[in-house]
C-alpha cells in the first residue's frame, strides 16, 4: 500500500498552521514537518518566512479550495475536546488511524495519559522512522499496526496495557471516509467493545451527499479528485440528520456534532482570520450511555 499520502497532506496543513503568527494560530505543531517528504518540507519551510510566507498556504487554498481550512479547525476542535475529555477524567487515548498525529507528544495535558496509536504498517514505520529521525522518543505511546478491513482492533488494544473498565477517549480524526461500511461498522464495534460506560469518540466524517452526488458542495470535486488522484478516494459518508440514530444502533449515544464550517466560525473569526472549513467535513462526539 504505501504510508498514507493524505496523512503527510495533514501533517503539512498542520505544519502551515504553525507558520501563522502565534496570536492567529489555532495550534502549534512542531513536529509536523518532520513527517513531510523533501518537497513538502521545502514548502513548509517557504511558509515560514516573512513576507513570502503567507502566499505558500494562500497558493495552496487557491489550487485545492477547501481542505486546509477545515482541516486546521477540525484539528483544533479535537484538541479541545481531547483536553476537556483529560479534565474529566479519561487518562487513556487511542488514536485511530493516526497517520502523523502528534498529539501524544504536543499535548501538555496528555502528559500521564496511555496512548495507543493504530495504523495500517506501511504510515506508522514511516511515522516511528521520522520521529526517531527527530530525535522524539515514543515515551508513553504504543504503536499498533492494525488495519480496519482486515484486522481484529480488540485483539491488539487488549494486547497493550490499555485497561477497558477506565474511561477512555478514541479519536478517529479523517478515516472513516476511507472506509468500507463494513469496516466502519465493525470499528465501532470494537471500540464499544474497548469503552467503558462514559468512554468517548471523537470522530470525522464527509457528508454522505457527497459520496453519492446528491448534495452540491462547490468545494468537492477539486477536493475528491486530489484525495482520489493520490489513490485514496472518498468511499464512506453519513448523513448529520441521521447520525444520532445511526449511533444509538451501534450503542453510542450522540453529544455533538458540527460541521468544519461551524468549527472555523468559532476559531478563525475571533482571530481576524479570512479562513473558512467546509459544511461537508464534519466532526462529532459519542459517548459510551452510562446506564440508569
Ligand atoms: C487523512 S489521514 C488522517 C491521519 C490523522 N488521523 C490526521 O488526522 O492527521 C488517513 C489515515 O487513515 C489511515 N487509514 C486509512 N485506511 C485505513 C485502514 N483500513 N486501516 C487503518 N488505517 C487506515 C491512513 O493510513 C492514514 O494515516
Amino acid at each position: 500500500v504505501g504510508a498514507s499520502f493524505t496523512a503527510q497532506v495533514m501533517a503539512l496543513q498542520r505544519a502551515f498552521e504553525t507558520a501563522q503568527p502565534p496570536s492567529r494560530r489555532l495550534f502549534d505543531d512542531p513536529l509536523a514537518p518532520r513527517f513531510l517528504s523533501a518537497p513538502l518540507r521545502l514548502a513548509a519551510e517557504l511558509a515560514r518566512l516573512p513576507v513570502v510566507g503567507p502566499v505558500v498556504p494562500a497558493v495552496y487554498d487557491r489550487i485545492w479550495p477547501g481542505p486546509r481550512p477545515s482541516a486546521v479547525a477540525r484539528t483544533r476542535l479535537i484538541d479541545d475536546t481531547v483536553r476537556t475529555a483529560v479534565e474529566g477524567g479519561a487518562r487513556q487515548l487511542v488514536v485511530l488511524g493516526a497517520g502523523f498525529d502528534s498529539r501524544a507528544w504536543r499535548l501538555p495535558e496528555l502528559a500521564g495519559a496511555r496512548v495507543v496509536e493504530v495504523d495500517r504498517p506501511d504510515t506508522q514505520a514511516a511515522k516511528r522512522a521520522a520521529l526517531g529521525r527527530a530525535g522524539q522518543p515514543l515515551g508513553p505511546v504504543t504503536l499498533l499496526a492494525v488495519d480496519f478491513e482486515h484486522d481484529d482492533l480488540v485483539a491488539a488494544v487488549r494486547g497493550t496495557a490499555f485497561a477497558a473498565d477506565q474511561p477512555s477517549l478514541f479519536v478517529w480524526e479523517g478515516v472513516t471516509n476511507y472506509l468500507s461500511p463494513t469496516a466502519v461498522d465493525r470499528t465501532l464495534a470494537d471500540v464499544r467493545a474497548l469503552s467503558c460506560p462514559g468512554s468517548q469518540l471523537v470522530f470525522t466524517y464527509v457528508h454522505r451527499g457527497v459520496i453519492d452526488g446528491s448534495v452540491h458542495f462547490p468545494e468537492a470535486k477539486r477536493w475528491m479528485g486530489g484525495v482520489a488522484g493520490v489513490g485514496e478516494p472518498w468511499t464512506f459518508g453519513l448523513l448529520p440528520e441521521t447520525l444520532g440514530g445511526y449511533l444509538a444502533e451501534r450503542g453510542f449515544e450522540l453529544v455533538w456534532e458540527v460541521s468544519t464550517a461551524e468549527a472555523g466560525r468559532r476559531y478563525f473569526e475571533p482571530r481576524g482570520r479570512p479562513d473558512r472549513g467546509s459544511d461537508l467535513y464534519r466532526v462529532a462526539l459519542a459517548r459510551v450511555p452510562c446506564p440508569g
